[in-house]
């Protein structure tokens, strides 16, 4: 894989770029923030945070991270105008069909997490045909929360396991921690390791709730769309010096 050590900030605690988590998962948060503070629509905030976001995969793909799981838009955010949801939705095309004529180059591999059925048709097919191209490459996976809900995914992963027992094809009693995983949209994908959150919320707002039960979490005040590599470094470094137990001693 590709390896580029990235430059260090100065001042900055030292990233240790052989011991990366593997998977860092960013709720992208403060856009509106953002753009109130330049007396911008937030419109404009959604539009610099998604440069943010370009620049941030670059960078994970660039460092050797093997997944980044972002939170674009969740199941409560269409409780905003249409306005607001409409331009969210427009910024989700124009990236699907700049990054379906880039995968080639980038070999970064795209997956949606959520569920796409309310989006428009033309969207749905850019997302299906990102992922039919992403089967072809074994770089970094950057995994997308689109109309994504941690309460919701889970509730639908017990449907779906409801309805493989009604079948016949399971039984309630087989049911583990590991097979109730492979009916979230986050099969196969291991559990993240950090969950970033930018804009000095101190929630989690519906994020990856099954998957996060032992991720370090990491807030910080910067903005989303201020969200730099150095700010990330921070983030990795401060990540490195925890010491994880998982219950243990
Ligand atoms: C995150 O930024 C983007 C989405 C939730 C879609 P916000 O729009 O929540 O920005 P703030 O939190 O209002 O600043
Ligand atoms: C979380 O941010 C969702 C995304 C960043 C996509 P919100 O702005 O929706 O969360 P709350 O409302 O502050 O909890
Ligand atoms: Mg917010």
């Amino acid at each position: 894989m590709a390896f580029i050590k990235p430059t260090q900030p100065k001042d900055e605690p030292t990233v240790d770029f052989s011991r990366l988590p593997r998977h860092v998962a960013i709720i992208m948060d403060g856009n509106g923030r953002w753009a109130k503070r330049r007396g911008l629509p937030r419109t404009a905030g959604h539009a610099a945070g998604a440069e943010t976001f370009r620049t941030i995969a670059t960078y994970c793909k660039d460092i050797g991270l093997e997944y980044l799981t972002v939170y674009a838009f969740s199941t409560e955010n269409w409780k905003r105008p249409l306005e607001e949801v409409s331009a969210i939705v427009g910024l989700l095309k124009k990236y699907l069909l700049e990054s379906i004529q880039k995968m080639e180059r980038d070999k970064i591999k795209l997956h949606f997490f959520g569920d796409l059925e309310p989006l428009p048709g033309e969207l749905r097919e850019m997302c299906d045909r990102t992922n039919e191209i992403s089967k072809r490459y074994d770089g970094m996976q950057v995994n997308v929360c689109f109309n994504y809900g941690g309460r919701d995914e889970i509730v639908r992963a017990a449907r779906a396991f409801a309805l493989d027992c009604a079948a016949g094809r399971r039984r309630p009693e087989e049911l583990t921690e590991g097979m109730f995983g492979e009916y979230l949209y986050s099969a196969g994908v291991p559990d993240p390791d950090l969950v970033i959150r930018p804009s000095g919320e101190m929630r989690l707002s519906n994020f990856l709730l099954w998957q996060s039960a032992y991720a370090e979490l990491y807030m910080t005040d910067v903005l989303w769309p201020d969200f730099t590599p150095e700010e990330l470094c921070r983030a990795l470094a401060a990540y490195q010096s925890r010491d994880r137990r998982f219950g243990g001693v």
